[in-house]
């Protein structure tokens, strides 16, 4: 007999609540897995899709990105994952009203390679918080203290890059712990001049900018005009490239096709499940455990639009 499935719905477009209701249990096609969902981590996607209705485009219909669980079934071609692993993965809630591979229920399907065992100790609540970030920062090198960027950091400093790492002042050693030799307060209206003097000397390969509006993208330009070196940014926001000055090339990454790119199989396998199994890779921003079961997660996507620093709110499930 086939799982009991449930989820948080939405159930119309920018509706301001989630309902928790039953849901197909979704058998997995050849290269996909279903977990058990153990826990869920909220982005700032989710707040967007509910508030804006982007991306989704049928009712009633689950969201969620971040997931965390224990493989319930695999597909026939799949060789490296089996019933009862721990993994982490990166649900994909999309246009055209199938909801099977959104986060925010019981059951998940997952598509290869999108899918990292992870450590017996790990818990999941750690764990589940980066799916989304090692994905979105995966195309791109270096950033700041975001959920995104402290993926950035991480990925670009184990890649052998000096990173410099933009932050608020009181998140500075938390950046300098992901692997960045120097920070630099985002809100220092000196910062372009301080950071293109400590690029002196050295060849810049390029900057990712995890936040991507006019202003941080506009110091970007600036610093990458001034200290030579490689004129590109790799942003996340659609229509970034807007705001591009002094010929530097903006090129955005929104919602990443990792999964049909080499990429994906380089990040979540070559390099995330080592990584995770070494501690080389950090479960950062660190977790905040909001709620426990679906029923929170309009509590926690409400929390998110109080703003947070350096974190991430998360739920059991
Ligand atoms: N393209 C995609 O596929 C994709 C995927 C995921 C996310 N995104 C987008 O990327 C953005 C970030 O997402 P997220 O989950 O990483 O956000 P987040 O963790 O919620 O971002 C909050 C953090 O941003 C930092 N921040 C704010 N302004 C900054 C600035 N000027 N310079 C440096 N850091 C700054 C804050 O640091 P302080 O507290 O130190 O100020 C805070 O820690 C969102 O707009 C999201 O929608 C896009």
């Amino acid at each position: 007999m086939a799982p009991q499935n449930f989820a948080a719905w939405l159930m119309k477009k920018q509706d301001a609540i989630h309902v928790v209701n039953d849901a197909p249990y979704n058998k997995p096609e050849a290269d996909e897995i279903v977990i058990q969902t153990k826990a869920v981590a909220i982005n700032p996607v989710d707040l967007a899709i509910q508030n804006t209705g982007i991306i989704i485009d049928t009712y009633p219909a689950i969201l969620g990105c971040d997931v965390a669980g224990v493989v319930e079934e695999v597909g026939s071609s799949i060789k490296d994952f089996q019933s009862g692993d721990r993994v982490i993965g990166l649900a994909q809630p999309a246009p055209g009203g199938i909801y099977k591979y959104s986060g925010f229920q019981q059951y998940v399907v997952l598509k290869m390679p999108l899918i990292a065992q992870i450590p017996n100790a790990a818990k999941w609540t750690d764990a589940t918080v980066l799916p989304l970030g090692i994905d979105t920062a995966a195309l791109l090198p270096f950033s700041e203290g975001s959920s995104v960027g402290s993926c950035g950091v991480q990925l670009a400093a184990a890649a052998g890059y000096e990173v410099f790492g933009f932050a608020s002042t009181k998140n500075h050693d938390f950046v300098k712990s992901l692997g960045a030799a120097q920070t630099f307060d985002h809100s220092d209206p000196n910062i372009v001049n301080v950071i293109v003097a400590a690029l002196k000397d050295r060849t810049c390969v390029g900057a990712f900018d995890a936040i991507s509006n006019e202003k941080t993208l506009g110091v970007l330009c600036d610093v990458l005009h001034q200290s030579g070196g490689r004129k590109a940014v790799g942003a996340l926001a659609p229509g970034a490239k807007a705001f591009a000055t002094h010929d530097v090339s903006i090129t955005t990454n929104f919602a990443a096709r990792n999964s049909e790119t080499a990429v994906g199989p380089q990040i979540w396998h070559v390099y995330l499940e080592p990584a995770l199994a070494s501690g080389a890779l950090q479960y950062k921003p660190s977790a905040e455990i909001v709620g426990h079961g679906l029923q929170d997660v309009q509590k926690a996507i409400n929390l998110l639009t109080q703003g947070i620093s350096a974190k991430k709110l998360v739920l059991s499930v």
